[in-house]
């Protein structure tokens, strides 16, 4: 069994490159901000104010996660419900932030993650992974590049998927996300003290996914399951 942490701000490629990491060494990839964007998702069906922890609190009770894996691809239910591409949205990441800062949020989905890295070799990618999730991951790695870089990844991907934005809203939005990730008092999105940080600015998929398989096998000799 092997355990991968991936850490780093929005846009830095951590879904992408990590998915692809995990098909290269046939293991499992595990989208933890999925399970923060469901939150945030039955927030706003609720209509309630995402900051607003009492209410947040109040619903956790009438929320059911479930995690399942079909070929590699994760499928995260509410309740019974295959959200899918809903809790993808711009709308939702925001939802997905200011839920995230709140701790009995936190706790709440803390058993759901180390659950799946007991069961399962996992990359698993999200902000606390290295710090909180997985501390003693075999492998850490924060992964980050230049603001535009980042936002003009995530601006390319939601126009590829039909979505109506401008760049400029992208960056905006991305940097206050990041800023209210970085800075929230609970298990905020920082390096982990033993993590490598890499700066993937200007590399394409390619030269970001051979260098991190280089490295989890620079440290750890596995070649994949
Ligand atoms: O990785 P993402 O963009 O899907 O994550 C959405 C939000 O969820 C992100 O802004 C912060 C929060 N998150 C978190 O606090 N801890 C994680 N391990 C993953 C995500």
């Amino acid at each position: 069994m092997i355990q991968i942490a991936i850490d780093g701000p929005g846009g830095a490629g951590k879904s992408t490159i990590s998915r692809a990491v995990a098909a290269k060494l046939g293991i499992v990839y595990v989208d933890t901000g999925a399970l923060y964007r469901t939150v945030g998702y039955f927030v706003r069906s609720r209509e309630l104010d995402p900051k607003n922890r009492e209410a947040v609190i109040g619903c956790l009770s009438d929320i059911s996660i479930e995690v399942r894996y079909a070929e590699g691809t994760q499928h995260v239910f509410l309740n019974g419900e295959d959200l899918g591409d809903r809790i993808r949205t711009p709308e939702m990441s925001m939802y997905a932030s200011a839920v995230s800062a709140i701790p009995e949020v936190r706790a709440f989905l803390l058993e759901t993650q180390k659950d799946i890295a007991r069961k399962n070799s996992v990359i698993m990618d999200g902000r606390d992974i290295g710090t909180v999730i997985l501390p003693n991951a075999d492998v850490k790695i924060f992964l980050t590049a230049s603001a535009e870089c980042r936002a003009k990844r995530r601006y390319d991907e939601l126009i590829a998927k039909g979505q109506n934005v401008q760049f400029e809203d992208v960056l905006r939005e991305m940097n206050e996300r990041d800023t209210q990730d970085s800075t929230r008092e609970i298990a905020p999105a920082t390096a982990a003290a033993d993590a490598v940080v890499f700066d993937n600015t200007g590399m394409n998929l390619e030269e970001s996914v051979n260098a991190v398989v280089a490295l989890i096998r620079e440290k750890t000799g596995f070649a994949g399951a």
